[in-house]
């Protein structure tokens, strides 16, 4: 046991404290539902963090390039891999007269490809893979336009174990000192390894954080999750794990949960289902997978020091929170999944789920994935179904105090760190206007 799941074993209140910033009072919930609030968020959060938007893996080459609509309008981006080898971001904006130019058949739908060159579908003109102009088209006919000067506007792009992240700031620090030292150590993951996508996206109606609160604890899942765990809900309350079986750790802005998860099954007979494990179904035991991944783990080497650093015994996966909207849950049974929530109003959000693996070699690998994919998505759509409850109850406004209990403290230090950036943003630019 480390020192941080001892004091949250040995009664209340012991973790929260140790952390003064965060306080213990009840907190107020008027940054989910206050539009004021959402529109400053935006300005300070999400037009100047660092934003993951796709794997290196979707820009294999040079020419290769996908489009993003990014939420509520925050931005229409193209990402493309120049000639140089480099991960480029532009808005998908043409300097003629701003028609979209990366699209295929409708244009609010995003798109992906390969190419030497972008054309506008408008009037033709051209742009290379760093969305600098190349050909205006009838170029004589225009008043002192020089080419060379025009381009989509840049966006600032960079890559990180693999993931393409992009920031709308005009001067964002780098990448790397705003992920700092904790999350670097994700790039000693083999997330290369892990081609087979599995991708499921939603429109919930709720605040985006209250989707992040939803996976920050342990104490929800007997009640929203009882289906996955037993229909009594006296028996499931005694099988979620106690509360000192969880790790936490804060690294502000980002954060980490660490989760245990069922003893590993025994080796599998080959040509046999294998035994089944007491919480499993017939089809876990079929396709010897469920909500815990895949019983037959493929080899993608030792598992790296920085995972699992609260030690738990029956570890099942680390889930690294990026701050403000990405989460990358890597799973004890090698494969992982990005959680990626995007706000388009004060209530509505998108979620993204992608769940990666190592490609299947065969049918009954495929099966254990897919099976793992469902499991997944059924339990987080169970969370979600929650939030819009919440979201609704909030927006009441009947009640304005709400109470966090000490092993939510994850979610006490993201929504600080969430209006602590909106308070700065403000200082800054209050402080520009002064001058
Ligand atoms: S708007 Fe793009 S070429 Fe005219
Ligand atoms: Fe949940």
């Amino acid at each position: 046991m480390t020192g941080l799941q001892e004091r949250l074993a040995t009664g209340r209140g012991k973790f929260t404290p140790q952390y003064a910033d965060l306080g213990t009072a009840p907190v107020s919930y008027e940054d989910c539902v206050s539009p004021e609030f959402f529109e400053a968020e935006r300005e300070a959060v999400f037009k100047r963090s660092w934003l993951y938007v796709g794997r290196s893996e979707q820009l294999r080459r040079k020419g290769s390039y996908f489009t993003r609509e990014l939420p509520g309008r925050l931005a229409s981006i193209v990402v493309a891999r120049g000639r140089d080898g480099k991960a480029n971001a532009f808005h998908n904006v043409c300097a003629h007269r701003g028609n979209k130019v990366v699209w295929q058949e409708h244009p609010g739908e995003e798109s992906k490809g390969f190419c030497r060159e972008f054309h506008c579908k408008y009037h033709g003109w051209r742009y290379g893979l760093d969305g600098q102009v190349t050909h205006v088209t009838n170029e004589q006919e225009f008043f002192d336009l020089d080419k060379n000067r025009l381009r989509m506007p840049p966006v600032h792009c960079e890559e990180f174990a693999g993931f393409v992240f992009v920031n709308l700031a005009e001067d964002p620090v780098p990448l790397r000192t705003f992920l700092g030292d904790r999350l670097l150590e994700l790039e000693e993951y083999p997330f290369e390894l892990m081609t087979q996508r599995y991708g499921f996206r939603s429109r919930i109606r709720g605040n985006w954080k209250l989707a992040v609160d939803s996976v920050c604890e342990w104490y929800h899942p007997p009640y929203v999750h009882a289906r996955f765990i037993d229909k009594d809900v006296s028996k499931a309350e005694k099988m979620v794990p106690p509360v000192d079986s969880y790790h936490y750790d804060l690294f502000t802005p980002h954060m980490l949960t660490s989760v245990p998860g069922p003893p590993p099954l025994p080796a599998r007979e080959p040509g046999t289902a294998g035994p089944a494990g007491r919480d499993q179904k017939w089809v876990y035991r079929l396709f010897r997978a469920g909500l815990f991944g895949p019983d037959d783990v493929p080899d993608i080497g030792p598992q790296p020091e920085f995972l699992n650093k609260g030690r738990i015994r029956a570890w099942s996966n680390d889930q690294f929170w990026l701050f403000p909207n990405l989460s990358v849950q890597i799973w004890q049974r090698g494969y992982y999944i990005t959680y990626t929530y995007w706000p388009e109003s004060v209530d509505s959000h998108i979620y993204d789920i992608d769940l990666y693996f190592v490609p299947p070699k065969n049918a009954q690998e495929r099966l254990a994935q897919e099976l793992v994919v469902d499991s997944t998505i059924e339990f987080a759509m169970q969370d979600v179904n929650t939030i819009e409850a919440t979201h609704s109850g909030l927006s009441t406004r009947a009640n304005q105090e709400f109470h966090l209990s000490d092993q939510e403290l994850l979610i006490r230090h993201f929504h600080k760190t969430v209006r602590d950036t909106v308070a700065a943003h403000r200082a800054g630019a209050e402080q520009e206007e002064a001058r």
